[in-house]
């Protein structure tokens, strides 16, 4: 085979329809057709924040990566950050907090440990009061997923916390539901499982996190939150925008919220559009990890966090001592890319971000060259 297939945990697979899009003539940002592409972005991004139709929040995008609005939405915090870390980025969004000169609690787990409220509830009641809570949805590191809905049963008691959620590669895998988990900001990018080239950041924030976030004295400028948001409100960028990847995400969105893409990918009948055409994405994410989970355990293979926690999107898992390296070299021989253990696992794991626009079919291709590189390098 020539050609190879991103399994990677990020940048995926990117379709040869919306690389295209990245093609199209420039046009200048202050052009009526940007902010008609501007708008064209809107509807699905709310529809994959899972923001209710009478919704209060609001949804930006910007030109920078997702660890750039971890800093934004940060830029709108002045008091204590309790900070959920139990990988390499959940770790940074507590990283970035100190950086701004946060009060900063760690609630340390080990790696492929998830929360749980008990763990969150007892931390706010012991340390608290804090101002936010961070945490990282899904822990690319380990492919460990923490699920919103967790954190937010614990923030029922203190209702002036308010929860950050790192959805980097969570959004467009499963949901978030932003308003009924009571979520203030919640920040991604494009590279994961929208399944689109990096470089544009994707935010949704509460009504009340804006509010505070204005009397925030020192926000800057590049990544001030409430620039974004409010530009992003009236199209109107507040530096040159990435034109080309504005494209790329408004066909992306528009295909899944249309549910064609859907169609097209699961072999399953036409979801509808809207929120159905979402549910139907994610249900997909769903079915590749319970799919993953069962080749594992059949093989004897273990993930490296328990299976009830295993993130919708990234598998990671132990390759029970064989060689990780020759293992990941057969799978490129075969075409596909696949990633390494990460940090202290590189040696020990090997990784396979099951997301984006991959299908069910393309993942059963994979796990047969995985069985043949597993028994080669036994
Ligand atoms: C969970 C998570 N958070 C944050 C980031 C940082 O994103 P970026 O590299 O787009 O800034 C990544 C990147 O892989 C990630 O996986």
């Amino acid at each position: 085979m020539t050609t190879t297939s991103l399994w990677i945990p990020g940048p995926t697979e990117v379709r040869p329809e919306l690389l295209a899009e990245c093609a199209r003539p420039m046009i200048g940002h202050r052009f009526p057709e940007m902010t008609e592409l501007l708008e064209r972005i809107d509807p699905g991004l709310r529809l994959a924040f899972g923001l209710e139709a009478d919704s209060s929040a609001h949804v930006a995008v910007h030109s920078c990566t997702a660890s750039g609005l971890m800093e934004s939405v940060l830029r709108g915090v002045t008091g204590r950050v309790l900070s959920l870390v139990n990988g390499s980025f959940s770790k940074r969004f507590a990283e970035v907090a100190e950086s701004l000169g946060l009060e900063v609690v760690r609630l340390q787990r080990e790696l492929g440990q998830a929360f749980s409220t008990e763990d969150v509830a007892v931390a706010l009641r012991d340390q608290g009061p804090f101002e936010v809570v961070t945490a990282c949805a899904s822990e690319t590191a380990t492919g460990t997923a923490t699920l919103p809905s967790r954190i937010a049963a614990a923030l029922v008691e203190h209702p002036d916390t308010m929860l950050f959620v790192d959805c980097v590669t969570w959004l467009a895998g499963a949901p978030i539901d932003l308003d009924a988990n009571r979520i203030d900001a919640a920040i991604a990018g494009t590279q994961k499982a929208l399944a689109l080239p990096p470089g544009l950041g994707l935010m949704a924030v509460s009504d009340r996190f804006l509010e505070r976030a204005r009397k925030a004295p020192r926000r800057g400028w590049f990544l001030d939150p409430v620039k974004l948001v409010e530009c992003h409100a009236a199209k109107k960028p507040p530096m040159t925008p990435t034109i080309s990847l504005h494209y790329a995400l408004a066909r992306q969105l528009e295909e899944i919220s249309s549910g064609d893409l859907e169609a097209r990918l699961s072999d399953r009948p036409h979801p509808g559009p809207g929120a159905a055409a979402w549910a139907a994405r994610f249900a997909r994410h769903a079915r590749m990890r319970d799919r993953t989970i069962a080749w594992a355990t059949e093989r004897g293979l273990h993930h490296t966090c328990a299976r009830e926690d295993v993130s919708p999107t990234v598998s990671s898992i132990d390759a029970g001592g064989r060689d990780v390296p020759a293992f990941l070299a057969h799978m490129r021989e075969e075409g596909f890319r696949m990633g390494g253990g990460y940090g202290d696992l590189k040696q020990t794991a090997f990784r396979i971000g099951h997301m984006g626009d991959h299908t069910e079919a393309e993942l059963e291709q994979l796990l047969a060259a995985a069985d043949r590189g597993l028994g080669s390098t036994a």
